[in-house]
């Protein structure tokens, strides 16, 4: 069995040069913009909604995308929103949020429906991210809940384009070395 399937007759549709790990599971409604990367083990489940990645984004390893479906008090429901060179760090759980460009989500973070992340927001290993929490541009923010900790310097501005410049790297080196086999 593939780790691309398709749900309700859709199928995961995947830009230019990605990288999927083979061991990830990608289903249903699910489209990735190019030079982005999934790593081993993600999870990511486009069934009663849809999930959407941007361009040069990275979901890291054994992290789990999901969507909250459509309802009468809540008619588009949840969606998955992930922008253009974001990072999600390690075992992120993302659920039903909004996150713009140049964001790191650090790795355990857990991030629930209705949040919207900012342009260039750094996100503290192991928070949670309360429902419809906005988390404001240029700031960092830790803590279960995550609480605003300091404004971002503009080395900490600068690392969040190269944190997925440098996973952009990484996804090349391993289509290389998958062909190379
Ligand atoms: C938050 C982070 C960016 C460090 O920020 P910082 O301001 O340089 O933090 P410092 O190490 O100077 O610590 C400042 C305070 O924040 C605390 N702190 C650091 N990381 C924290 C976190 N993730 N959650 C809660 N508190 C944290 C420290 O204990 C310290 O507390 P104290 O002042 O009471 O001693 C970093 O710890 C982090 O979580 N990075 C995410 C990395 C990651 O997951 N990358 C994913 C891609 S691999």
């Amino acid at each position: 069995m593939s780790s691309i399937r398709s749900y309700k007759g859709i199928s995961p549709e995947v830009g230019e040069r990605v990288y999927v790990d083979s061991s990830s599971i990608l289903v249903g409604d699910i489209k990735i913009g190019d030079d982005s990367s999934i790593w081993p083990l993600v999870a990511a489940r486009g069934d009663v909604n849809h999930i959407h990645i941007g361009q040069r984004s990275n979901v890291q390893d054994g992290s789990v995308l999901h969507v909250t479906h459509k309802n009468k008090e809540n008619p588009n429901g949840y969606p998955l929103i992930i922008g253009d060179d974001v990072t999600i760090g390690h075992k992120v759980m993302l659920h039903g949020c909004t996150i713009h460009n140049r964001v790191l989500v650090g790795m355990g973070a857990i991030v629930l429906d209705g949040v919207v992340i900012q342009d260039e927001v750094m996100i503290g290993a192991g928070s949670l991210v309360p429902p419809k929490k906005v988390l404001e541009s240029g700031y960092l923010y830790v803590g279960s809940p995550v609480k605003k900790a300091r404004p971002l310097s503009d080395k900490e501005r600068a690392f969040l384009q190269k944190s997925s410049d440098n996973y952009v790297q990484n996804k090349n080196d391993y289509i290389e070395d998958v062909n190379s086999v």
